[in-house]
């Protein structure tokens, strides 16, 4: 495969090109993309040096497969660009995520809706996937009728210039900043920029993605989305009101048998997911999974997942191999 990788400087396309290399994706040719600010910089892939090149470049090489990861801007003006000339695009910005004629997809959920005609794939936003990967399964089983979300999330969600601003107020030196305020000993009730409504486009993104990627209108999700000064790794406190009644054993044994889920939830232990750990791992962690002894079919769990890795980079070269796998590019 001939593969382009746009955003290749930026912390997702770090990563990116990490989860490559150690899923061995079969590339014949990289081309790696970013800004004009970039152009001719170096970076290196499996211990070989590659020139950044620009977008229209990029373009006119006619790649099997383009993933993005540079800002929805970019992918907007872009991606359809790339599809233009054949290239199928698999992009993690927020640009084409609710476009009805544009699939959304977790590989272990709803792959399967993936045809050859698909030149624009969006990828879910990272807290999104995460929720996603632990709701499924339980929906399936007890049909979810309303979820309450609050979540905590790392420095790295936001790019290079956070988790910059991050590094500078732990050194005590002043430097740009990427939020309105301080982040380091604080929490900010502010992921992205606030819509009309009074909830933020992240709270908006997590009501609504995963109605979509699970193909189902009938449940509602009601999103607070924090920022904390973690440096990877997304944490949600997950309420989850289902039509049906459940066991808690029932539940644990439903996530574990789920392909990407790892239960982690021993009180006696102190066993829990946290961020720190799932750092630079591909799964999605679920523990403190407890009823909600105030309503009935209720549960509360907590679920954490790297960003960076299920939530960004690991999704869309999944999407990718399934493409391969499957003839589709
Ligand atoms: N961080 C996460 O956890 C996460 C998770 C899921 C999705 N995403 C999405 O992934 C995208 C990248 O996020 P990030 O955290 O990696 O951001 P980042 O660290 O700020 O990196 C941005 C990347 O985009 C490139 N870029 C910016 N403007 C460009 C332009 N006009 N033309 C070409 N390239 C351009 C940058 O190139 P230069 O170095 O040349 O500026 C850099 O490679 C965003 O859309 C974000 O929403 C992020």
């Amino acid at each position: 495969m001939k593969v382009a990788l746009v955003g290749a400087t930026g912390m997702v396309g770090e990563v990116m090109l990490k989860v490559l290399a150690e899923r061995n994706f079969p590339i014949t040719e990289l081309l790696l993309v970013a800004s004009e600010r970039s152009v001719g910089k170096k970076l290196s892939y499996k211990g070989v040096e590659h020139t950044i090149i620009g977008l229209a470049d990029a373009v006119a090489a006619k790649a099997d497969i383009a993933i993005f990861s540079a800002g929805g801007d970019t992918s907007l003006e872009w991606a359809p660009k790339f599809a233009e000339v054949g290239t199928t695009v698999i992009d993690n910005s927020s640009a084409w995520r609710m476009d009805p004629t544009k699939k959304l997809v977790v590989p272990e959920i709803n792959a399967t809706e993936l045809t050859s005609e698909d030149k624009i794939i969006a990828n879910p936003n990272c807290s999104t996937i995460q929720l996603v990967m632990a709701l499924a399964p339980l929906h399936k089983k007890y049909q979810m009728k309303r979820v309450v979300i609050s979540t905590y999330q790392s420095v790295s969600g936001t790019g290079v210039k956070a988790v910059k601003q991050l590094e500078n107020e732990i050194a005590g030196v002043k430097g740009e900043m990427a939020y309105p305020y301080p982040i380091s000993r604080n929490a900010l009730p502010h992921c992205d920029v606030f819509m009309e409504n009074g909830y933020t486009k992240e709270e908006m993104k997590l009501a609504r993605e995963p109605q979509k990627i699970l193909d189902d209108r009938s449940f509602s999700i009601s999103a607070t989305a924090v920022r904390i000064p973690t440096a990877g790794g997304h944490s949600e406190s997950v309420n989850v009101e289902f039509h049906n009644d459940f066991a808690l054993n029932e539940i644990r044994g439903i996530l574990n048998d789920t392909d990407g889920v790892t239960v982690q939830d021993n009180p006696d232990t102190n066993t829990y997911p946290m961020p720190i750990y799932a750092h630079n791992k591909d799964e999605v962690f679920v523990g403190r999974i407890r009823r909600d002894e105030t309503q009935p079919n209720t549960v509360n769990m907590w679920i954490v997942s790297d960003n960076l890795r299920k939530g960004a980079a690991t999704n869309a070269v999944q999407i990718a191999e399934y493409l391969i796998k499957n003839q589709l590019v």
